[in-house]
């Protein structure tokens, strides 16, 4: 399970995040809902690495994870898949796979059948260069090259922006995939309220850096839901 405890952020003196809280359990898809700038990837970030908290903690399996760099949280299981995807264009898939090589072991560092299984778009194009890809291809990509790192939780930040419906549908089945044959945690975070109430166990929502409303996917309050993911 991973705990968010109380997480403050900070970019300077403007908050991000204040006094955050949650659960991610392992076999369970969580999902976090919230429009435009209310802290979504900062959250993500704080529970990555790729920026520091300011107060509270994050714990993984029982481990703290604070203060690890987001090379050693790679290396404890988080796998990440960032907003707008961040493919290396030049490279080709096939490379982009094998960047997420970098915090395995030897005897690990190959690409799992599973993920062409999942995405058989990718082997089709192993060989192309990731910027010649589709949104959706690339966002295929990106989930893929997180999976090459063998992660126990996934965190993916908004996978169904500017992706047409057949392959938010496909992520979405992916999704689900790895929950169950897994039994891995994911940690979701998306404006999309369609998607996330389809997909999730158990959703937040978040409102200017807090966390508003929270409960089980099927009895979310659309209503309470659709207020704070209005401007
Ligand atoms: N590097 C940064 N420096 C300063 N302020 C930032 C930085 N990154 C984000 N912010 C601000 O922090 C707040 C939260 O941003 P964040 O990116 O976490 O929101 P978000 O929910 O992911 O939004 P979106 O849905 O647009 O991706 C916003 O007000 C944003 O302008
Ligand atoms: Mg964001």
């Amino acid at each position: 399970m991973l705990t968010v405890d109380n997480v403050n952020l900070h970019y300077g003196a403007a908050q991000a995040l204040r006094g955050v809280s949650l659960s991610a359990p392992m076999g369970k898809i969580t999902c976090v809902l919230g429009r435009n700038g209310v802290g979504k990837s900062s959250l993500l970030r704080a529970v990555t690495g790729q920026y520091p908290i300011s107060a509270g903690s994050i714990s993984f399996e029982g481990e703290a994870l604070n203060g690890l760099a987001p090379f050693n949280r790679a290396r404890r299981g988080v796998g990440y898949v960032p907003q707008g995807r961040e493919i290396f264009p030049l490279l080709t898939v096939r490379e982009n796979l094998e960047t997420g090589f970098a915090p395995l072991s030897r005897k690990d560092k190959f690409i799992p059948d599973e993920i062409f299984s999942l995405f058989p778009i990718l082997q089709t194009m192993l060989g192309r260069r990731g910027g010649d890809l589709s949104g959706g291809q690339q966002q295929q990509l990106a989930i893929g090259r997180a999976m090459v790192t063998r992660p126990k939780i996934l965190v993916l930040d908004e996978p169904t922006e500017g992706i047409q419906p057949s392959i938010i549908k496909d992520i979405g089945r992916a999704i689900r995939y790895l929950r169950d044959s897994t039994g891995m945690a994911i940690l979701l975070v998306e404006q999309y309220l369609d998607f996330c109430r389809e997909l999730a166990d158990h959703v937040y929502i978040m409102d200017r850096g807090e966390i508003v409303h929270e409960g089980p996917a099927e009895t979310l309050d659309t209503a309470e839901a659709r207020r704070h993911l209005t401007v």
